[in-house]
């Protein structure tokens, strides 16, 4: 191959990869299988390993990261990033709709656009000529980080654009995180002894503030585009289509999450219809934004002191309620981490029964300062099981107990040792049943070797009847010991 076939494959692998990542991240509909999106990568790799100067700021091997860098650089935004207010009742949506109507004149029906509020990070990507130049956070608003490397490394975000493109664009969006996906990360975080992020926001934030991008790379992010800093720059007229603009263009906007709704009526409808979705959706959402649907109003409407006069975040009610902390017991994981669990007198969070709370850590129980018998309050906020996120220290009684870290495994009594450099602190024993049962169940899980029938109480079973001492002991199985099991 000579170097001008090498530089026609490039541009032929380059456009295939950024057109079979966009068909699965950003459409989810995959036209390839993995294993063939990965050949085409190796193939790409292999190509710019012998052709370093082929390699561009948008080849789609620059998503896995690049060096380390020392320190961010700031950033000031073209036009300021503004907040929104908010509000949180119907009274309230009233008066925001009567103070545009009155700004406007207008005596007639106002058409809004409702969307999502993510609860993630917002960010702002510029593109020149159709390829990604640059991409900052919001940070007061006015003067921001540049974090390109890292928002290359997110599959949503489109190095560059499907033409025709203008040649200067620049957006803004929510960078966010799928509930499961943050699950499961925080799980690999606590059994590598790594501190877990309290909720997706946070995690987000964090993957978002590494300094080295090819760790924000093994992160499940995401983003969803919602606006543009200047609405001269769109031939749009009204933000929807805009937003649909945005979408012709590859950038991922949030299609099911964007209702238009005339007037106070229209806009309550689609508040109420939302919260009652909230609990099903993927990512954690706290309220709606609504926005005057029309450019022009919009840029009629204007700004005061930093807020749009135009939009507003209809909030949610937090999740949270006031319940008794009534004990904290310690579970033993299949590393030998262990890890407090807060038992609390039941109570209903958001349409859900909650008697457990996730305290994670003894640097968390420190933080926080929680103690047997507390008043703590609990939020439901993205986890399988909710967080403590205070303490009522005002119906403190002076009987609430302390609850120091053990020292010795509550599973089999072995000493418990914490390093420096970890958070949780770890059973040492070397027979520990708690950790051969934690480490059975992950060997059979879906993740592991995915052995269908062999759950959680078939191995309870097969633990006490004395079979399993080891992992290799599952291959030693023989029929007579399972014609012994219940049912078998
Ligand atoms: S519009 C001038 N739309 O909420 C308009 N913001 O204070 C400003 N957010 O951190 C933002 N989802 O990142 C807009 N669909 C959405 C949004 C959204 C989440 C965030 C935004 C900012 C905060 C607003």
């Amino acid at each position: 191959m000579d170097h001008s076939q090498a530089q026609q494959r490039h541009q032929d692998l380059c456009r295939e990869l950024h057109h079979h990542s966009y068909q699965y991240h950003t459409l989810d509909q995959p036209e390839i299988t993995d294993a063939q999106y990965d050949a085409l990568m190796r193939e790409l790799l292999q190509l710019e390993e012998t052709w370093p100067e082929l390699i561009s700021p948008e080849s789609p091997s620059q998503r896995v990261g690049a060096p380390p860098l020392d320190s961010f650089t700031p950033h000031t935004h073209s036009e300021p990033m503004l907040s929104l207010g908010n509000i949180t009742n119907i009274e309230e949506l009233v008066e925001f709709d009567q103070r545009i109507k009155n700004t406007l004149h207008e005596a007639g029906e106002i058409d809004y656009v409702c969307e999502m509020k993510l609860d993630g990070v917002a960010v702002e990507l510029v593109y020149e000529k159709g390829t990604l130049a640059l991409g900052s956070t919001r940070g007061d608003g006015i003067t921001g980080e540049v974090i390109t490397e890292n928002l290359k490394t997110i599959p949503t975000i489109p190095l560059v654009l499907h033409p025709p493109f203008p040649d200067h664009l620049e957006v803004r969006g929510e960078v966010y995180m799928d509930v499961e996906e943050f699950q499961q990360m925080n799980r690999t975080r606590e059994e590598n002894g790594e501190a877990v992020f309290a909720n997706p926001r946070n995690a987000t934030a964090g993957s978002l503030r590494q300094l080295d991008s090819r760790e924000t790379a093994k992160r499940p992010l995401k983003i969803f585009i919602y606006g543009i800093w200047d609405s001269s720059r769109t031939e749009a007229r009204t933000h929807d289509t805009m937003l649909a603009e945005f979408q012709k263009l590859g950038l991922r906007t949030n299609t099911a999450g964007t209702w238009v709704a005339r007037g106070v009526q229209g806009v309550q409808k689609v508040y109420e219809d939302l919260l009652a979705e909230r609990e099903a959706l993927p990512f954690e959402i706290d309220g709606m934004v609504i926005k005057v649907n029309s450019l022009a109003l919009q840029a009629e409407l204007g700004q005061v002191s930093r807020r749009p006069r135009w939009a507003t975040a209809y909030k949610f009610p937090p999740r949270q309620a006031v319940t008794r902390l009534e004990n904290i017991d310690c579970q033993v994981g299949r590393t030998g981490a262990i890890t407090p669990v807060a038992h609390l007198e039941p109570v209903e969070v958001s349409g859900v029964m909650v008697s457990r709370a996730s305290l994670h850590n003894w640097d968390e129980i420190a933080r926080l300062d929680v103690r047997i018998g507390d008043r703590v309050v609990v939020e439901r906020a993205g986890d399988v099981i909710p967080d403590v996120v205070k303490v009522v220290t005002e119906d403190r009684t002076g009987e609430e107990k302390p609850f120091p870290m053990p020292e010795q495994c509550p599973a089999c009594g072995s000493p418990v040792a914490k390093l420096d450099e970890e958070v949780v602190p770890r059973c040492q024993g070397l027979s520990c049943p708690a950790q051969l049962k934690e480490g059975l169940k992950h060997f059979c899980s879906r993740n592991g070797m995915d052995i269908e029938g062999l759950g959680d109480r078939f191995l309870d079973q097969l633990l006490q009847l004395g079979r399993l001492n080891s992992v290799a002991d599952l291959y030693r199985l023989t029929e007579e010991d399972l014609f012994q099991m219940e049912r078998m």
